[in-house]
């Protein structure tokens, strides 16, 4: 898959790739990533990508030319690229999301900056509008980073063990189990008695029950789902 990124701060996102598991997806040519700055796209003077709002109201805007260069010559040249803003105005972003983008062929991420981006770059050139999460951080980077590590996940080849992908959280609506390591004591703190009995039957059986605890605790919301199911 190859992924572009559209930022003015290709550091922050790169050096992301630079470690684990991304770097062997790279390496292995599982990933290919690249970046996109709007700033070289600008017709002005200055190489400027912001303005005021033309409605009055705080913070300066992606004004749209850049953008609109940058996204149609991309969109020339990878006609299958398919565009993802990361806004929070946007829908939310889930493990479902994750494993369907992962079988696209060219991902782009355009991260806004300052109070965002113009309306109408948005209409025009995007596939999907993610948030991911309810708060908002200072720009699109780090939501561009957190879809595509959770979309490479799903990519036949990026994980060591792909078993891992279907007892995790959110696969079954229920939060992952907790997990322990030796030793059995530590601190005097030791790990549920069952697990270490070697019955995987009763194992399976408590899993389920503190995954059914865990997820009633942290997240009544999905909990409530998971009843209505079972
Ligand atoms: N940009 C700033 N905050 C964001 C969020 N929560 N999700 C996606 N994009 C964002």
């Amino acid at each position: 898959m190859r992924l572009t990124y559209v930022t003015l701060f290709e550091g922050l996102i790169a050096s992301y790739f630079e470690d684990s598991i991304l770097k062997r997806a790279i390496a292995k040519n599982l990933l290919e990533v690249d970046f996109l700055s709007p700033r070289d796209f600008t017709t002005n003077k200055h190489a400027k990508v912001d303005d005021y709002q033309v409605s009055g109201g705080a913070g300066l805007v992606f004004f749209p030319q850049p953008l609109f260069s940058l996204l149609q010559t991309l969109k020339k040249q990878s006609p299958n690229a398919y565009i993802i803003f990361p806004t929070p105005a946007g829908k939310l972003f889930k493990q479902t999301d994750a494993k369907r983008l992962a079988k696209k062929e060219h991902l782009v991420f355009v991260s806004g900056r300052y109070e965002g981006i113009d309306e109408r770059v948005i209409e025009a050139f995007a596939d999907e509008v993610f948030c991911i999460g309810d708060y908002v951080l200072t720009g699109g980077e780090l939501p561009s980073l957190v879809m595509s590590d959770a979309i490479s996940r799903h990519i036949h080849g990026v994980l060591g063990n792909e078993d891992s992908l279907s007892v995790e959280s959110f696969e079954n609506t229920l939060l992952e189990a907790p997990c322990f390591s030796k030793p059995p004591l530590y601190e005097n703190k030791s790990v549920p008695s069952e697990f270490l009995k070697g019955n995987h039957a009763r194992i399976l059986s408590l899993k389920n029950k503190m995954a059914e605890s865990k997820t009633q605790y942290f997240r009544p919301d999905l909990f409530s789902r998971f009843r209505v199911k079972h």
